[in-house]
């Protein structure tokens, strides 16, 4: 682009951003209701902020996981023809690292933000959120995280202490890499 139009570009992009948004209403749309709202609000934060009411086990979660999860992960997590979920403890710093739930997830909240708005691939959001605790619980004992008479909720979901909690790093180290203002993307 000519430094010409740059300079007409930049003159546009001010008397836009000066101009003061329509304040009259247009008459089109409504305001969302609290119900449409929370179902799209379903974010789980890596603290468990988001967590909702319920609770699931191992128990639970083995029938279940055997009946909506088996076919696509293994019977036991090991993957085939989909991702494994169990797996690869030791191997993230070796040349064939294998990331799994359970060598790879900081986060065990993360476990559940993911399998509740993903999982199972061929009926995401089917699960209620007592099925996500469970299967959740299941998945984590299968690693070898939890006892088999674990149950989770809100509660102790967060407290989950993940075997790579602290293999991840922050800030970024890399010297070419700035830290970004929160809300640009990468940021
Ligand atoms: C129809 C096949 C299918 C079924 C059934 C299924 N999954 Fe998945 N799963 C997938 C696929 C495909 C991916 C990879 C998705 C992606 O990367 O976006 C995946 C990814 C995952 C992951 C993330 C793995 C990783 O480390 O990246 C988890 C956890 C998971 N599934 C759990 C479950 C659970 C729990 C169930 C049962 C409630 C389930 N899945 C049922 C196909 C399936």
């Amino acid at each position: 682009m000519s430094p010409e139009r740059i300079s007409l570009l930049a003159v546009l992009l001010a008397a836009a951003a000066a101009t003061p948004a329509a304040a009259a209403p247009l008459g089109l749309g409504r305001p969302a209701s609290i119900n449409e709202i929370a179902g799209w609000d379903i974010d789980v934060r890596a603290d468990g902020r988001g967590l909702p009411p319920g609770r699931g086990g191992v128990r639970e979660g083995r029938d279940l996981y055997a009946e909506k999860c088996a076919a696509c992960h293994g019977a036991h997590g090991e993957g085939k023809p989909m991702d494994a979920l169990v797996g690869g403890a030791g191997t993230l710093a070796s040349a064939t690292p294998v990331r799994t739930v359970g060598s790879y997830w900081p986060y065990a909240t993360t476990l559940f933000d993911f399998i509740r708005r993903a999982m199972p691939f061929n009926a995401p959001q089917s699960l209620t959120p007592n099925q996500v605790y469970a299967v959740s619980a299941y998945v984590l004992y299968l690693n070898g995280i939890l006892p088999q008479d674990a149950v989770l909720d809100a509660k102790t979901l967060p407290k989950v202490r993940m075997p790579n909690r602290n293999g991840f790093t922050a800030p970024d180290p890399r010297p070419d890499v700035k830290p970004q203002p929160a809300g640009t993307p990468g940021g």
